[in-house]
């Protein structure tokens, strides 16, 4: 079926391609997925791509975040699990924060395969691939386990598959209800150390629910209190994988990337004229472009009429990462050049990427304050530019990790070797990140 279908990236050239060995294992790997059922479904990416345009108009937020680089030996129900409980934590604050509907979407179920500033590295007098994200190759510092390994693709599928039906199984059933998510939250502020800032808001939540159950309503009873919708989202670096999920629909004769609910194009790999933004150019996904500090106000016209070539709500999120430090001399100029041009977007803060640097310890970190500081900008920069700030991207975990600093634990630098245990970039922690949270959604009310 997929041969109906012009191919046209082939012809492009691709950033960061990867220089599989074996040639004859990669087709083969290819044709097995080709053959494989997709992992997601037109209709789910139609009913996404309708809540984006939602959130593009300010009436929903989206919230999207998990690991940097999903690893496979953590493909286990207690991480997966704790990511989807930190993310569903925040989306409640976020909610009442924003008073609109949020949406969850997950860096996570494909998260495999990382852009590197360096392809290669070398390591004792030996120059190996780096690291390119478990779809690819594994971490060790040999050059045996840097070989790019088709089989992997075929991994990265399965467990792909194995963490979305999870997510599915909890989000659906029960895991999610409005009551066990506003009890953890009350835990986090009851048994946190750094919880008690938040117990004000906290407390409203909890009344806005008693008010509602007073009413008459009664949560247990209504899927919107007891179920999510929950998306899931990665970079889709790897063409070869990706297209050989594209699927065509039926009902509507469109062509679908069916890998993940959420893909996005890199800030290393959105050429205008490569291999990455043709690919999506020619499908029919809600899809996403990372935009960091070197994008200039033309070139930002002509990749979104490429990629939104029918100008429609939902179909085009913009996530800008350009640093704390940057966000104000780079923000302003592109806002004003996608409004003058009336191009329809929804903009979203990643606060992560722009805000990396090595500590004195050697660790690749990011600072609390940092992260906080570029999203204050982004909505200063919205509202003076009325537009729509539509959502917040973050790297994080469920876990207790010591990625980055500062936060109310007061993360330092010779805590970093306590729990660093990122594959790639750090993550906020589950308290980190909740704070985060409830630290938007205070400024969100108050506007
Ligand atoms: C990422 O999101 O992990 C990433 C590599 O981001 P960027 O493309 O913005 O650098
Ligand atoms: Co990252």
């Amino acid at each position: 079926m997929t041969s109906a279908r012009p191919a046209t990236w082939r012809d492009r050239p691709m950033a960061q391609g990867i220089p599989w060995p074996d040639l004859e294992a990669y087709e083969a790997a290819l044709e097995t997925l080709r053959s494989s059922p997709p992992l997601v479904v037109p209709l789910e990416l139609r009913a996404l791509k309708t809540q984006l345009a939602a959130a593009a108009r300010g009436e929903a937020f989206l919230l999207q975040g998990g690991d940097c680089a999903e690893e496979f030996i953590r493909i286990r129900p207690d991480h997966i699990q704790d990511t989807l409980k930190v993310l569903l934590q925040m989306a409640v604050v976020l909610t009442y924060g924003s008073a609109r509907p949020v949406i969850k979407v997950g860096r996570i179920a494909g998260q495999y395969a990382k852009p590197r500033s360096s392809l290669t590295e070398v390591i004792d007098g030996v120059e190996m691939s780096s690291y390119r994200g478990d779809a690819v190759n594994r971490p060790e510092p040999i050059a045996e386990a840097r070989r790019p390994d088709p089989q992997r693709l075929l991994n990265a599928y399965q467990k792909a598959a194995q963490t979305l039906n999870l997510i599915r199984a909890l989000t659906k059933g029960g895991f999610a209800s409005i009551e066990r998510v506003h009890a953890w939250n009350r835990e986090f502020v009851i048994d946190s150390p750094v919880g008690e800032s938040y117990a004000e808001l906290e407390r409203q939540i909890h009344g806005a629910l008693g008010f509602m159950r007073a009413c008459g309503v009664d949560t247990s009873r209504l899927p919107a209190f007891q179920q999510v919708d929950f998306y899931t989202s990665h970079e889709a670096l790897i063409l070869g994988y990706e297209d050989a999920l594209v699927r065509q629909d039926p009902e509507t004769g469109g062509w679908y990337a069916c890998s993940g609910h959420l893909l996005w194009i890199g800030d290393r790999t959105r050429q205008l004229d490569g291999a990455h933004v043709e690919f999506f150019s020619k499908l029919d996904n809600p899809v996403a472009m990372k935009v960091g500090p070197t994008m200039k106000p033309n070139e930002l016209n002509r990749l979104i009429d490429k990629l939104n070539p029918k100008n429609e709500y939902g179909r085009l999120t913009l996530i800008t990462r350009f640093g704390a430090d940057k966000i104000v001399r780079h923000m302003p100029r592109l806002v004003r050049a996608v409004t003058r041009a009336g191009q329809r977007v929804l903009w979203c803060c990643d606060p992560m990427h722009g805000n990396t640097f090595k500590s004195e310890s050697g660790h690749k970190t990011r600072h609390f304050h940092h992260i906080l500081a570029e999203i204050k900008r982004f909505f200063d920069v919205h509202r003076a530019e009325k537009t729509v700030p539509g959502g917040l991207h973050f790297e994080l975990t469920g876990g207790d990790v010591t990625e980055c600093l500062g936060g109310g634990q007061e993360i330092e630098d010779w805590n970093l070797a306590e729990r660093y245990l990122t594959a790639c970039d750090p993550r906020l922690n589950a308290q980190q990140a909740l704070e985060v949270a409830f630290l938007v959604a205070e400024a969100l009310k108050v506007r």
